[in-house]
């Protein structure tokens, strides 16, 4: 059953997130894995505005039954450029075709800077103990950083969602756009969408790759691991009823959170499936940063590699991808073996990954979040 930590000894977390429908899954994971503890979330500019990804953090803390989450909302743009979206993946709102969500109750915390509760959550955690978990765009990650960078020392490790590198990597399916070629971005045929909206803040992407202290605790997850975690059907049905053979013929409700998440999941397949012609289900990205932090050892990187990682920043930063070049493409360099730099798994235990997030359900169901959901609201809803 539930994963203890070691002599029950939590991992404190802050996740930094932008909430649209995988950072749902992220929020999951570090709100109701047994071993984690959650300090707090911040909010950035990415999936939608900052306002919406503030209120989808709100309140899918609030169907979490986590409404004890401080949530502090961040930078509304990148540092020196306008801010992009990603409204053709997530919709308008960064959780379009989601009926289930229920009103936030916890007001976000605006009183107090968010960099300032961000760097007291972690400066307070036993040293070498804590992660910063980043599923949104870098630009919070590298404003904290050279506000205070004795953050780099203090912390365990930083772990991000976000690059694409391609060239066969791994052999995870890419997808691809109509009348496109290779590709291995989701933003532009190169870029991912978290780091290319870094790359127009050169200044954060080079204060974290290039941080010679932050570097070497740094873990990247990009597309071409998060593509090997597939939403498919039968994963989305089993989450939906906590794997039980005998969901159907006993004629079972599902919990109003699994309601809520499988609704979360069939809108990104949907959008996969639409966008990138990943038809067999979508992968689920920012999970895989929380579940990296807590559990390394179930990816794996090759005998240890470690990379130096650049971003390309030259390039037009233009909402129309057709003039972006390479711009936020993800450049890494492998260093010989045993010199420090950023750890990019190849792969991982897919089905622990599954296993991981069914257990987060069943302690998300036992905590009281969301009043019943009516059968009638669940097939409004699009779920049974
Ligand atoms: O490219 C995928 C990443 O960009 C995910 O974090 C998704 O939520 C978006 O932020
Ligand atoms: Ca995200």
């Amino acid at each position: 059953m539930a994963v203890e930590a070691p002599e029950g000894v939590r991992i404190p977390v802050w996740l930094d997130v932008d909430t649209g429908h995988d950072d749902a899954y992220a929020l999951l994971l570090a709100a109701h894995d047994s071993r984690t503890e959650l300090l707090g979330v911040s909010t950035v500019h990415g999936n939608a505005p900052l306002e919406q990804t503030t209120y989808n953090t709100r309140s899918i803390l609030e169907a979490l039954g986590r409404r004890d989450v401080r949530v502090h909302p961040g930078s509304a743009k990148p540092t020196s450029r306008s801010a992009v979206h990603a409204a053709d993946i997530h919709g308008v709102s960064g959780l379009d075709g989601v009926t289930l969500l229920p009103e936030p109750v916890q007001p976000a915390i605006e009183d107090v800077s968010f960099l300032d509760a961000m760097y007291h959550a972690l400066a307070t955690t036993p040293a070498n103990t804590a992660w910063l978990i980043s599923t949104g765009t870098l630009t919070n990650i590298g404003l904290l950083f050279q506000k205070y960078p004795y953050l780099a020392v203090h912390i365990k490790g930083l772990s991000i969602m976000g690059g694409a590198i391609g060239g066969g990597f791994t052999d995870a399916p890419m997808g691809k756009v109509k009348g496109e070629g290779e590709r291995f971005g989701n933003l532009t045929a190169f870029a991912e969408f978290n780091v290319r909206i870094i790359s127009c803040d050169p200044e954060a992407a080079q204060s974290i790759f290039t941080n010679p202290i932050l570097a070497p605790k740094t873990t990247l997850i990009p597309l071409d691991v998060t593509h090997q975690v597939l939403g498919t059907a039968e994963v989305r049905h089993g989450l939906l009823y906590g794997y039980d053979p005998r969901a159907i013929t006993s004629g079972a409700k599902p919990s109003p959170v699994r309601a809520l998440f499988t609704q979360i999941l069939s809108f990104f397949a949907h959008t996969y499936a639409e966008v990138f012609a990943l038809t067999s289900g979508p992968p689920l990205h920012d999970p895989l940063a929380v579940a990296a932090a807590i559990e390394p050892e179930t990816f794996n990187d090759v005998g240890g590699e470690r990379f130096l990682v650049d971003i390309v920043t030259k390039g037009v930063h233009a909402a129309d991808k057709a003039s972006v070049g390479e711009l936020g493409r993800t450049k890494v360099t492998k260093l010989p073996m045993g010199q420090p730099g950023v750890r990019i798994p190849r792969g991982l235990d897919v089905t622990r990954f599954w296993y991981l997030t069914e257990l987060a359900l069943r302690s998300a169901d036992a905590t009281t979040p969301m009043a019943e959901v009516s059968w009638g609201k669940l097939r409004e809803g699009g779920v049974v």
